[in-house]
């Protein structure tokens, strides 16, 4: 893959990103959504590249634009596979609430796993406690042993759990065994990104989430040296069927990092409204800043981006 592909990446988050944060507070979650795509979408189709969609808006009958399938890109050599989230975060900036981004990732073909539109039992942590974590077993189980990993108490990890109501003996588990717990409204992906940086205070992410976003948050932690598991969790049998359609056959598998996001991933990222781990969109007269990551599992740099954007010679 080539490496520059990375930076052309950052171009196409960025025009998500803006194109989000314009409609930020509005109240219009689909709104912020369709601009979020139309934009990454026109971005993506100006790059020399020949990209497709494999982690998207959905299939083809319920998402007119980014759906999995979509070839994008202006076809230059061998394919490359997308996955993406235009705006990870809708409520998030429907609201003008934190920690919403723009997100893609890319890999050689065939390197995403074709995960269907369902939910996904997660556990993240960063690269100290890589290799600690093990999903089949219990929240106590695992937070003793990422508090081994870290030299540390269970008293001192913290644990971010999305704040739902299928969360309910999970929190109660985390807090029984004395951990800390940092609850979110929505972002997990931001949420499993936040667990590789040590300053972030956040040691572990457990809970369910949907699992396209488990993809886009393992090729993120393929790059930050992290660790991931995942295991599919289907709400009814439209939904096992839907999978079975897409290729699953064990239901019960779990997915570990490299299942989610194998071989060279790329992945780029940048804030939409203000987060932890990016700051959002700033407007000023005639412009804006933005804020992106881009980082390479091959080379494991991340890099920051601070763009400034003038609307008079560039229009967004
Ligand atoms: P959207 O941007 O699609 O709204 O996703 C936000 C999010 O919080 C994800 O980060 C998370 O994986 C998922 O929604 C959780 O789903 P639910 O809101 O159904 O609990």
């Amino acid at each position: 893959m080539d490496r520059n592909l990375a930076l052309e990446m950052v171009r196409v988050t960025e025009a998500a990103a803006i194109a989000a944060a314009r409609v930020m507070g509005r109240g219009d979650e689909r709104m912020a959504d369709q601009v979020a795509v139309d934009a990454m979408r026109s971005a993506l189709n100006g790059i020399k590249f020949s990209g497709r969609v494999v982690i998207g808006e959905g299939e083809r009958d319920e998402a007119p634009m980014l759906y999995i399938g979509e070839e994008v890109g202006q076809g230059n050599g061998s394919t490359i596979d997308i996955a993406l989230d235009p705006l990870e975060g809708t409520t998030i900036t429907a609201r003008g609430d934190n920690n919403a981004l723009a997100v893609i990732a890319c890999a050689d073909k065939g390197g995403f796993l074709n995960a269907p539109d369902t939910y996904m039992d997660k556990i993240a942590v960063g690269p100290v406690a890589r290799g600690a974590i093990d999903i089949t077993k219990s929240p106590t189980e695992n937070l003793r042993r990422v508090a081994a990993a870290k030299r540390c108490a269970v008293e001192e990890l913290t644990v971010i759990i999305l704040d739902r109501p299928r969360h309910e003996n999970l929190i109660m588990e985390c807090r029984r065994a004395g951990a800390r717990i940092k609850l979110i409204r929505d972002g997990d992906v931001s949420a499993a990104i936040a667990t590789c940086r040590e300053t972030r205070g956040v040691d572990i992410l457990m809970g369910i989430g949907g699992a396209p976003e488990g993809v886009l948050a393992a090729a993120a932690l393929r790059c930050m040296g992290g660790d991931f598991q995942g295991r599919l969790k289907f709400r009814n049998d439209e939904e096992r069927t839907r999978a079975r359609a897409m290729g699953i056959a064990d239901f019960e598998r779990v997915y570990h990092l490299q299942d989610l996001a194998k071989g060279e991933v790329m992945f780029a990222a940048t804030g939409v409204t203000h987060g932890d781990f990016l700051k959002g969109v700033v407007f000023f007269g005639g412009g804006c800043e933005t804020h992106s990551v881009v980082m390479r599992s091959k080379t494991g740099t991340i890099r920051y981006v601070t763009a400034y954007h003038e609307f008079a010679k560039k229009p967004h």
